[in-house]
């Protein structure tokens, strides 16, 4: 049965949710789920604005016969030709034949690489182009890597509506309300939002800026994303929160600990760093890396100002789920942020050295005190260092 949603007169919410995905692009963690979002504009001309994932084909397909009530389907505008919104491409084809796929040539010729697509009825557009559908104009604004470089926006300056493709998207399904506003977006969303974020688009900060630049300029009254809720109030808000992920500022004053521990020596220095920084009133997180999924470890050294990095050699390198946390962290640009290290190995111990040399190849890493060297378990001497290095990290914390 359809369940449309209607989001003002003649735009119509015709997405669905997955609650039974485990991981988004087969990698990403999504306890809460995602939704795959389209929107029908019944205007002069009748404009579907993306496909969805296949997990809800059924849903989306009864929603946009539901929606058309018996009218042709004129046009399909394709934002992003990822499969999670493409995946139906084909079979959106196959039932109105007649539609005429507006695009950029970019996106055509990814859908001729993903699908045995011939190219027929595609009008091609290119950044700034317009087109009339009847009262409503379609402006198209092209958002290069956010988050594949064929990615396009559509803006309809009459009502302001954004239609934002990935950016401004999150993680977690969506449920009775679609709409921000309804939604407690910041204590039901945000941390999925921020996850979305940094897993998705956080490595073309630079891109996602020029996307911003772009908005600043627009009158934007609702925003259509491909994922999360609707917004059409208080967008600033979630605006700024872009801007700071994007700048790759941190979003919070704070020490993130993460620690990779053998037999829970390491583990234990990382406590009692943990506890002196807190007792000098400074908030404070632990992660086990061992037992905390890539992709969360990510997001939260994003989120804090301060970040330490304890772990134990192992195979004479670095022990693999901290040495693959710092390749994340490198392959997403992450920047700016102040660190420190603490080192353990029992007979050659190197992890040290080997962290740095990661660390110091990222951009305006600041590296704070020296690095704790343990050998196999915390004694005198090294709680002695730790002491120190808590102190380090609160001069730097309450005078920066
Ligand atoms: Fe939601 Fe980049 O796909």
């Amino acid at each position: 049965m359809q369940n449309v949603i209607e989001i003002q007169k003649d735009l119509y919410y015709l997405g669905g949710s997955d609650r039974r995905i485990k991981l988004f692009e087969n990698h990403i963690p999504i306890p809460r789920g995602v939704s795959y979002n389209s929107y029908l504009l019944t205007d002069e001309k009748t404009v579907l604005f993306d496909t969805v994932d296949t997990a809800i084909a059924e849903q989306f397909f009864e929603n946009l016969e539901g929606a058309l009530g018996g009218r042709e389907l004129d046009y399909l505008v394709v934002h992003h030709m990822e499969p999670d919104h493409s995946a139906t491409f084909l079979r959106l084809l196959e039932r109105y034949p007649k539609v005429t796929i507006v695009t950029n040539q970019k996106v055509a010729a990814m859908l001729k690489n993903f699908f045995p697509f011939s190219g027929e009825n595609v009008l091609l557009v290119k950044e700034g182009d317009t087109m009339s559908v009847g009262k409503h104009t379609l402006s198209f604004i092209f958002a290069p890597m956010v988050h594949w470089p064929e990615v396009m926006m559509t803006y309809l300056p009459e009502e302001g509506i954004l239609f934002s493709a990935d950016a401004f998207g999150t993680f977690g399904a969506l449920g009775g309300s679609i709409f921000a506003d309804e939604v407690r977006f910041e204590e039901e969303f945000l941390a999925d939002a921020r996850k979305y974020y940094f897993n998705i688009v956080g490595k073309y900060g630079f891109q996602v800026q020029n996307v911003l630049k772009k908005a600043s300029a627009l009158d934007i009254r609702l925003v259509c994303p491909l994922h999360g809720p609707v917004w059409r109030e208080n967008f600033a808000w979630y605006l700024n929160k872009y801007d700071i992920w994007s700048k790759y500022e941190p979003e919070e004053r704070g020490v993130a600990i993460f620690y990779a521990s053998i037999y829970g020596h390491t583990q234990n220095a990382a406590e009692i760093l943990a506890a002196k920084l807190a007792k000098k009133g400074i908030y404070t997180k632990v992660y086990d890396v061992s037992n905390t999924h890539v992709c969360d470890l990510l997001v939260e050294a994003f989120r804090y100002s301060h970040v330490v990095f304890a772990s134990s050699t192992h195979n004479n390198g670095i022990f693999l789920c901290m040495e693959t946390l710092l390749s994340d962290l490198k392959a997403h640009f992450f920047q700016k942020r102040k660190y420190a290290l603490i080192e353990n190995g029992s007979w050659a111990p190197q992890t040290g050295a080997l962290m740095e040399e990661m660390l110091s190849g990222m951009k305006e890493m600041q590296p704070i005190g020296e690095t704790v060297k343990m050998i196999s378990s915390v004694k005198g001497e090294t709680a002695e260092r730790l002491s120190a290095l808590a102190d380090a990290i609160a001069r730097d914390f309450f005078e920066n």
